[in-house]
């Protein structure tokens, strides 16, 4: 059985007063929340305040980062390893988000390749995968996605997908308000696991899906649930947490 995971996806915000108020806000708002595994990725900056805060409370709340290198150590500036990572107790690692991809021209080779290094070095990869709005328009969604994971499955495997967390964020949904419908958002990830079950039927059954792209409290339920949604990458709507806690108890 596929347990939800609600991971919230900080990207360039915080500050210290941020952190400190953010997580300890979320720690109360989830205590007796259970059914559903909820994670933060605050930027690498913060990673030591929230493991400390992580682990003043009582929620379990994973710890995750937004990205990670493809090097291990040495005259690589302004890199950050897995081993680092590690240090600072992240496991789950936002790899191939769309924002990546724009703004650093992050490849699909390249994302599998972090993929790959994550796995070796026991972190669980939540694979970024999702359509333009012109890739939409023209009807190209699932292939799309079906690229942006054959990178990984036909280099390493399909079992290399166990358990890992694939996100599926349409980009015309991302910070936009325009989330999905979850008759739509359903219909991808169906197609999604489908396509992974032409490789193995198993590991598909098995890989978490998350839906990501303004995803708020008014939408969660809803999208949670639908048969193939296992939970949400969420953005914006993670830095309340109020907000934040509440799209986690509907997964869970
Ligand atoms: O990683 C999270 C996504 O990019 C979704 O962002 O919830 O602000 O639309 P959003």
């Amino acid at each position: 059985m596929r347990h939800p995971v609600v991971m919230g996806n900080w990207k360039l915000n915080g500050s210290k007063e941020m952190v400190t108020n953010l997580l300890t806000g979320l720690d109360a708002a989830l205590a007796g929340v259970e059914g559903v595994d909820v994670a933060v990725a605050p930027p690498v900056m913060y990673l030591d305040l929230a493991q400390r805060l992580i682990s003043q409370g009582n929620s379990n709340i994973i710890l995750g980062a937004q990205n990670v290198d493809v090097n291990a150590s040495g005259a690589y500036t302004g890199d950050i390893s897995p081993e680092m990572l590690k240090d600072f107790g992240a496991s789950h690692i936002i790899i191939g988000h769309s924002e990546r991809r724009e703004y650093h021209h992050e490849s699909d080779e390249f994302v599998a390749q972090k993929f790959a290094f994550l796995k070796e070095h026991g972190l669980t990869p939540v694979l970024c995968i999702g359509e333009s709005e012109a890739q939409n328009e023209a009807g190209e969604t699932v292939a799309v996605c079906a690229r942006q994971l054959d990178a990984v499955i036909k280099t390493q495997g399909v079992e290399a997908l166990n358990g890992a967390i694939i996100a599926y964020e349409p980009i015309w949904a991302i910070g936009t308000g325009k989330a999905a419908t979850a008759q739509q958002a359903q219909e991808i990830h169906a197609a999604i696991r489908a396509h992974i079950a032409s490789f193995s039927a198993e590991v598909a059954k098995n890989v978490v899906i998350q839906y990501g792209g303004s995803v708020k409290a008014g939408n969660a339920a809803e999208l949670f649930a639908m048969p193939d949604i296992d939970g949400a990458l969420v953005g914006g709507a993670a830095l309340d947490a109020e907000g934040f806690a509440a799209i986690a108890k509907a997964a869970a």
